[in-house]
């Protein structure tokens, strides 16, 4: 099977006063999907965006978003997060109690499914989890902030990820959220995992388009 490379940018880091046009310029840029961070202040030491702004986006793109949930209380807030149908939800699989159940929910409300890894969660511990996703997310950096170095301990993870996607002919993405720029991405792509998730990397620059081709590039 052919894992298709794509680029996912982290709104985290554009600028705040012009988020649609930040998205519309990654959507024509070349991106496959945009990256929206919840975090809530408490699961992660950062406050970052509220509901409103998958509406708003939606409004903007037609490029798949990607909500990803930092939060403590995932489940009491899932069905708010369905309510606005972004393409996909990703949780962390540590703030459930059965992350089985609460993926076959997002699943069967017609929206795409995730979880992700913090850099001391094993990937092993999750197998029967995989076959039932679309979407596996390995931080390279502890949730939080943006401009973090990427932890290369996080590398074998996603080999080992791979190799069990190709082993078991399963099809979900393995995205790579953290840490990841033009210096990390060869060994970060060298592993199989196939969508890069990059914040400060795409929108510190000064040219969004070009650093989003300089990825694809690779
Ligand atoms: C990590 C967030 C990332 C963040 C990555 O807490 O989940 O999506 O935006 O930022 P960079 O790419 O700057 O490391
Ligand atoms: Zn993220």
């Amino acid at each position: 099977m052919e894992f298709k490379r794509k680029v996912s940018p982290s709104l985290l880091a554009a600028d705040y006063g012009s988020l649609g046009d930040a998205a519309q310029t990654a959507e024509s840029g070349g991106a496959a999907s945009l990256h929206v961070d919840y975090m809530d202040g408490h699961y992660a030491p950062n406050l970052s965006f509220g509901f409103d702004l998958i509406p708003a986006l939606q409004k903007r793109v037609k490029i798949p978003l990607v909500a990803h949930l930092m939060i403590s209380n995932t489940e009491e807030r899932l069905a708010d997060f369905i309510k606005l149908k972004p393409d996909y939800i990703i949780i962390q699989e540590d703030t459930v109690g059965n992350p089985g159940v609460v993926l076959n929910t997002i699943r069967d409300a017609g929206i795409k499914n995730g979880f992700a890894l913090k850099p001391d969660r094993p990937v092993s511990l999750f197998s029967e989890l995989l076959h039932t996703i679309d979407f596996l997310l390995i931080l390279g950096v502890f949730p939080g902030f943006g401009g973090q170095k990427f932890m290369k301990e996080t590398l074998s993870k996603m080999r080992e990820a791979h190799q069990y996607r190709l082993k078991h002919n399963l099809s979900y993405d393995i995205a790579v959220d953290g840490g990841v720029n033009m210096e990390t991405a060869p060994e970060i792509i060298h592993t199989g995992a196939n969508v890069l998730v990059a914040g400060t990397a795409i929108y510190g620059k000064p040219n969004i388009q070009q650093a989003i081709e300089d990825f694809l590039a690779l």
